[in-house]
């Protein structure tokens, strides 16, 4: 229960951008053995966009990011904090202070938020907690991945899969609350099913003094386990967060999970029993994007009137942690 000194959160504005180079599942079949049959049956995945080596994560997110920016109506100067969810950022050391400066936000406090394919729904609930409280009225949230760095183009179990966006949202202190319910959820005893893990190796520095500089490895995934966590997962995270919001599955216009396989979005819309007309789903033309596929699946369906205003919309995400959550919006 919202008590009456904590203010009510609005999403205001939805932005998106993708590099235009693209790979499809005819052109992946040339790099391993695979096949637009096997991919597009097992996964719903047609094609994935990649970000040349010249371009930069931080491009592609504050080009969304403006997207969402001018859909609120705000201007940079207004912004109070900006949260980037990404496990891909261009420097390790964070991301956001880097968009903070392309947008010339200079008033905003900016960091990165990492956790996987969950990062947005994290990044959503934490930006949520300090509108609450009255700490900040004006946030930028963006979801942000470049995977292409990172997978194993030999591994055809893992590469066919991921591809690389960015997606941003402007939540807003209001009067009226539209965030109507959430739960977050790790489970860090099943990380070694989905990771990217740093790999130390001893270099001698000086008189038997040693220090450690390996590196990181390509994405690691069991894939069926990873299936297995999300169609169970997920729908229980979405029904707390329902009876939280105290409302009921039927009462969900929209459904709108991590983008990860389409076979996954409909196992988990049938647990659920929510029709499969409900399902918002955009993973044939982008491929998994890991923090950014929720933000680029509302921002399409915002700005093609699929999602229309008093819609509730039932927003889930999951993957590497392991993490999942969910949260209730009303899109106004
Ligand atoms: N092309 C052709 N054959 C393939 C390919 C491919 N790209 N990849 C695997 N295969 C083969 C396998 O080698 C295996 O062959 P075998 O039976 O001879 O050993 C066969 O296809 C079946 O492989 P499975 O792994 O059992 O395939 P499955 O039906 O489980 O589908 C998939 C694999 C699509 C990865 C599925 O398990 C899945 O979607 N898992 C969830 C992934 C996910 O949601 N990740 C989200 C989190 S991501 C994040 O947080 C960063």
């Amino acid at each position: 229960m919202k008590s009456q000194f904590m203010s009510g959160i609005r999403l205001t504005g939805t932005g998106s951008a993708v590099p235009s180079t693209y790979l499809d599942n005819h052109q992946l079949s040339k790099i391993v053995v695979t096949s637009d049959e096997w991919i597009a049956s097992r996964t719903g995945i047609y094609r994935r966009h990649l970000l040349p080596h010249k371009d930069s994560l931080t491009n592609i997110a504050t080009s969304a990011a403006q997207k969402a920016m001018m859909m609120a109506g705000l201007t940079p100067q207004q912004l109070d904090l900006i949260i980037l969810a990404t496990s891909t950022p261009d420097d390790l050391f964070g991301n956001a202070s880097l968009i903070q400066a392309q947008l010339g936000a200079r008033q905003a406090v900016a960091f990165d938020l990492t956790a996987a394919c969950s990062g947005f729904v994290y990044s959503l609930i934490t930006a949520a907690q300090f509108i609450r409280t009255g700490a900040y009225r004006n946030v930028l949230v963006i979801g942000a991945d470049v995977l292409s760095r990172w997978v194993d183009w030999s591994d055809r179990s893992t590469c066919v899969l991921f591809g690389d966006g960015a997606g941003a949202v402007v939540l807003q202190a209001n009067e009226q609350d539209y965030l109507l319910g959430f739960q977050l959820h790790t489970d860090g005893t099943q990380n070694h099913h989905l990771n990217l893990r740093y790999q130390g190796q001893a270099r001698t520095l000086v008189d038997g003094v040693f220090i450690d500089q390996g590196k990181y490895q390509p994405l690691k995934m069991n894939g069926k386990e990873i299936y297995r966590f999300a169609i169970q997962k997920v729908p229980e995270v979405i029904e707390k967060a329902l009876f939280q919001a105290d409302i009921t599955a039927a009462e969900v216009d929209w459904l709108l999970m991590h983008q990860a396989n389409q076979r996954i979005l409909e196992a988990v819309a049938a647990r659920l029993d929510i029709p499969a007309r409900k399902i918002i789903s955009n993973v044939a033309n982008y491929g998994n994007t890991s923090g950014a596929s929720i933000p680029l699946a509302l921002d399409e369906a915002i700005r093609c009137g699929q999602i229309q205003p008093h819609n509730t919309l039932a927003i889930a995400g999951f993957g590497a942690g392991l993490t999942w959550g969910a949260a209730i919006f009303k899109w106004v």
